[in-house]
């Protein structure tokens, strides 16, 4: 079954369609990827299905259930959870305090019951030390973890956005660009890492302009062009999509 459905979703900022009637289904348990040029639409339609705001029209189901329109808080809540294109850290706090925050989705309705329980909370307290520690080591940030989160090296800035969300146990994750500023090294490190997430039974959503990384990790994907979906495949469909060819050949001849 479709854990998540994209059914005719339009975004409209005035007279720009970013998002032009845009329709997908992904899998429970797969790695799917979004892929395009500049401008696509690609990050538009991750605002949209996390609840940052709402499609102009079309339908968002979520686990069957219908989330257009709701607010990101109650999307995550029912474990859909994305990262941004840009490093999003407190930059005044530890690596494992930032992915502490990441629980805050888990344990924000039971605070006030906890508070009253005062073992119960040092036990959830506890608790959460030791999913922080596992979920850093999970990443690759294992020795890091109580360094200040903007000392780290940006490809393990992104790591460490990987780790908070991940701590919000998320069913469905939305990745924004998240080999964007890595080196080769750090990539194949990423890959790796969202390969690691899926086995673990995460369905994964990839926005990626390096198109190793996509074509290494994703089953299916689909290409944006001005908006528009043109192309849905496999990674060898889509390599030989004259569509899609001709959308990146564009491209790059608008930047000669
Ligand atoms: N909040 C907004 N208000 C107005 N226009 C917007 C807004 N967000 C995006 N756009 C426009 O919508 C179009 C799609 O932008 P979007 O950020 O979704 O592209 P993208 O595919 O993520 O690009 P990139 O690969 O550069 O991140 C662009 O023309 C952009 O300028
Ligand atoms: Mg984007």
């Amino acid at each position: 079954m479709a854990l998540l459905n994209v059914q005719g979703v339009t975004k409209r900022f005035g007279g720009l369609v970013a998002n032009d009637s845009i329709s997908f289904a992904v899998p429970e348990g797969s790695l799917f990827a979004v892929i395009g040029p500049n401008g696509a639409g690609k990050t538009t339609l991750f605002n949209a299905i996390s609840g940052f705001f709402a499609p102009t029209s079309g339908r968002i189901l979520f686990d069957g259930q219908d989330v257009t329109g709701l607010a990101q808080a109650d999307i995550a809540q029912r474990g859909l959870i994305r990262t941004y294109q840009l490093v999003q850290l407190f930059k005044d706090m530890t690596v494992a305090e930032n992915v502490q925050v990441g629980f805050h989705r888990m344990t924000s309705g039971n605070v006030g019951a906890a508070l009253l329980r005062g073992a119960g909370f040092r036990r959830q307290e506890e608790h959460i030390r030791e999913e922080t520690r596992s979920l850093l080591t999970f990443v690759g940030l294992g020795n890091r973890a109580d360094v200040m989160a903007d000392t780290l090296p940006y490809g393990q800035q992104r790591l460490l956005e990987v780790a908070r969300a991940l701590a919000a146990q998320p069913r469905l994750l939305l990745l924004d660009e998240p080999a964007a500023g890595l080196n080769t090294q750090e990539t194949d490190a990423l890959a790796d890492t969202i390969l690691r997430i899926n086995a673990r039974g995460v369905t994964v959503v990839l926005i990626e302009h390096d198109m190793g990384l996509v074509m290494k990790v994703a089953q299916r994907i689909a290409v944006l062009d001005f908006g528009r979906k043109i192309a849905e495949g496999t990674p060898a469909e889509i390599r030989s999509d004259p569509a899609v060819i001709a959308a990146y050949l564009g491209t790059e001849a608008e930047h000669a």
